[in-house]
């Protein structure tokens, strides 16, 4: 049985210095609180200081997120804002250790990424240095065979990466579902199953039916996300959707984590997503609130 490859280092950029604007401090901010915070706040330092991840199913082993505070021991205090893009981008830290679980934002707009490294550097208190060490991994044999196969770094991009532009409701939407938040990797069948560099040929893409646990440990498979009418959202309004995702009720009943909250979505964005989610090939799949019956 391998254990977890390793690899060389990826080609950070030596030269990237992010300017922290206003704009990009903000929008740093929305998108680690609902695509980081979850995994990496840890409930006693009140920091992103790391923590066993609470929704993953045993089968996958005890996995620990990182200290991605200031610190510069434990944290990322000394890594390079080029080291920091390389990680978003492949999953590999500047040791050539790919990191597990962590997603990798491959999609995601050079902007938004920046914005995000931005707000790791300011002086929000979620990120003030924490002088904790990042806990060691506990992989199954599971997670450490699908790290021989399917989850694998990404390439660094060779092009510029940019998002569409909000006008264009339904590229956009596809930006937000694969690039930005990443609805689909929760979404679709199975974290197995998922393929980063091309998003749609996930299996079951957008289907729901993932499992994953609460914060009670308690089991909750995702929920169909495609526009089958009887299984998925097919029978929404757009005002229904936007109620589900900014304040976690859907017609169902409410939405808990593992579910982020993204109570700071613009109209742009939910109308993005609704929009996009219009195309998406529906699939027949009942998730519990249906009345299907799940072990
Ligand atoms: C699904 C949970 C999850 C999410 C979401 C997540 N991370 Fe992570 N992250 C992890 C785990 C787990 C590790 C540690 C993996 C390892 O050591 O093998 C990690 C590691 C890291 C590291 C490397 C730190 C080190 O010292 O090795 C950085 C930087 C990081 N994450 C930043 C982020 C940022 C920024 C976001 C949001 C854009 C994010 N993560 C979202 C789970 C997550
Ligand atoms: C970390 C995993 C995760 C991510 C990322 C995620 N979701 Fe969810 N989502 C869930 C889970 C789990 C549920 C079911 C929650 C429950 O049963 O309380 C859910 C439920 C929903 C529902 C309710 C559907 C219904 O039939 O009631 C909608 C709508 C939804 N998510 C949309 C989205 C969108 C849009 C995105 C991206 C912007 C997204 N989700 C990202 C895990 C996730």
């Amino acid at each position: 049985m391998r254990g977890v490859p390793s690899y060389a280092p990826p080609a950070a950029s030596a030269s990237l210095a992010v300017q922290a604007t206003p704009e990009r401090l903000a929008l740093g901010e929305k998108l680690v609180m609902s695509s980081c915070a979850d995994c990496h706040r840890n409930p006693q330092t009140n920091t992103l200081s790391g923590q066993l991840i609470p929704d993953l199913t045993p089968d996958f082993g005890r996995i620990y997120s990182a200290n991605i505070t200031q610190d510069k021991t434990h944290g990322i205090g000394g890594w390079t804002d080029g080291q920091l893009a390389a990680l978003l981008r492949t999953g590999l830290g500047p040791d050539g250790r790919y990191r597990l679980v962590m997603p990798s934002f491959v999609h995601m707009s050079d902007e938004d990424m920046e914005s995000i490294i931005a707000f790791l550097r300011s002086d929000n208190p979620l990120l003030r240095a924490t002088p904790v060490a990042s806990h060691a991994q506990e992989p199954s044999f599971l997670l450490k065979a699908l790290t021989n196969t399917v989850m694998k770094p990404t390439p660094m991009p060779t092009q510029p990466v940019l998002a569409p532009a909000p006008t264009d409701a339904v590229a956009y939407g596809r930006y937000l579902v694969v690039g930005r938040y990443k609805c689909y990797e929760c979404h679709s069948k199975d974290f197995a199953s998922n393929n980063a560099l091309e998003p749609e040929k996930s299996t079951g893409y957008l289907g729901g039916g993932n499992p994953m646990l609460n914060r009670e440990q308690k089991a909750v498979v995702t929920r169909n996300l495609t526009m089958d009418e009887n299984t998925g959202l097919g029978d929404w309004t757009p005002a229904q959707f936007a109620q589900a995702i900014r304040f976690g009720m859907s017609p169902h009943g409410p939405l808990a984590y593992p579910m982020p909250k993204y109570s700071t979505l613009t109209d742009e964005e939910v109308n993005g997503l609704w929009a996009y989610l219009q195309t998406v090939p529906k699939i027949k799949n009942a998730t519990p609130e249906d009345g299907a019956v799940t072990q």
